[in-house]
């Protein structure tokens, strides 16, 4: 089977481990990247891979992006940003790939979606498996935008023939997924700052720990998986959990990423997430502290049996990966 892959976001962390499995996959033999900045896929040593600058947002290029693929990978979004911002790009950008798979030739649409897309809801099973609604966290708006994106994606694709495929994953990280190590404010400070405060115990910023657990899947695991779902012909299309095994605490990814750990009672991650929902007006970055409020914890079984996928990385590998990076 000869196919030809069209990506959006294959410039990010995601993508451009992405692009490389795609890349090394012997029945893929075209991928058309598409994101706003400029990139030479020949600087990678791709050569299965032609790339065009676009907007999501512009649904010409959407429309152009996918009319000679086979496959659709979507990925790009705006994780960290303001509620306002990113929710252009991430609802408006994404019905119109939505829409223009649907219409234009593709067989398939492989879409990453989140664990955030549950929401953290203490209701929530542990763990949680696929058949789970994903009801999101209206207060955090990348959880709302991801259950949103999920509403879409059945409304838009109801009745067609399109095989959609979604993938969930946890928080990605490794070598070239520095995101988590880079949302750590402390790791913006000069170099000598930082390295005085990892010699002094006492001078390392606080992390609070209030015991919820935390899983993490490394950027290669997730290109696996994509890459399962461009090409699978045994796979049922439908959502797959995606997570590396193992589970973590923000403990160790706090002591990992240069923090002081303190543990705090469960009960004050909750008042503090209900709080912050009840305030008129809070900051973006201010809404990721819901995550901590509920277990999130997935299950990956249906797509280690279903899918065919084994992670290569435990979620303690990935941590030691990302900390060797970036310390
Ligand atoms: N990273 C994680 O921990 C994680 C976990 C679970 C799910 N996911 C999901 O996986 C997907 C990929 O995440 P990622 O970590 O690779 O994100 P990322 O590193 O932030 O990359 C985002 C990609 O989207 C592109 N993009 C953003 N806005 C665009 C626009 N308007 N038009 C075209 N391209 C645009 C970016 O390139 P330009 O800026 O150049 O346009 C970049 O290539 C997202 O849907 C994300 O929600 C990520």
């Amino acid at each position: 089977m000869a196919l030809r892959v069209a990506v959006t976001g294959p410039t990010g962390e995601i993508g451009i481990s992405t692009i490389e499995a795609l890349e090394a996959h012997p029945e893929v033999t075209q991928i058309v990247g598409m994101a706003r900045r400029p990139f030479d896929p020949a600087e990678r040593g791709w050569k299965k891979t032609v790339y065009r600058q676009g907007d999501v947002l512009d649904r010409d290029a959407v429309d152009a992006l996918v009319a000679d693929a086979d496959v659709v990978v979507h990925l790009a979004f705006v994780i960290m940003g303001t509620r306002e911002e990113s929710a252009k790009v991430n609802l408006a950008g994404t019905r119109n790939v939505f829409e223009a798979t649907v219409a234009g030739g593709p067989r398939r649409l492989v879409y990453t979606s989140s664990v955030a897309a549950y929401g953290y809801h203490t209701d929530n099973p542990v763990p949680i498996t696929e058949d789970v609604p994903t009801r999101g966290t209206p207060e955090h708006y990348y959880s709302e935008q991801k259950a949103a994106c999920e509403e879409a994606l059945a409304e838009t694709t109801a009745g067609s023939s399109l095989e959609v495929y979604v993938l969930r994953p946890c928080i990605v990280a490794g070598p070239k997924a520095p995101a988590l190590a880079e949302a750590m404010p402390w790791n913006h400070l000069p170099g000598a700052v930082r390295r005085l405060m990892q010699a002094v115990p006492v001078l390392k910023p606080p992390m609070p720990d209030p015991g919820t657990p935390v899983q993490l899947v490394h950027h290669d695991d997730v290109a696996s998986a994509i890459a399962l779902a461009v090409t699978t012909t045994t796979a049922p299309p439908g959502a797959y959990n995606i997570a590396g095994d193992g589970l973590l605490t923000f403990s160790d990814v706090g002591k990992a990423l240069g923090a002081r750990p303190i543990r705090v009672p469960h009960v004050a991650a909750v008042a503090t997430s209900e709080v912050l929902a009840r305030l008129p007006s809070v900051p973006s970055a201010l809404e990721w502290l819901h995550a901590g409020r509920a277990s999130t914890v997935m299950d990956t079984s249906k797509a280690k049996n279903q899918l065919g996928w084994q992670p290569q990385h435990t979620a303690a590998e990935t941590l030691a990966a990302l900390a060797n990076t970036v310390g």
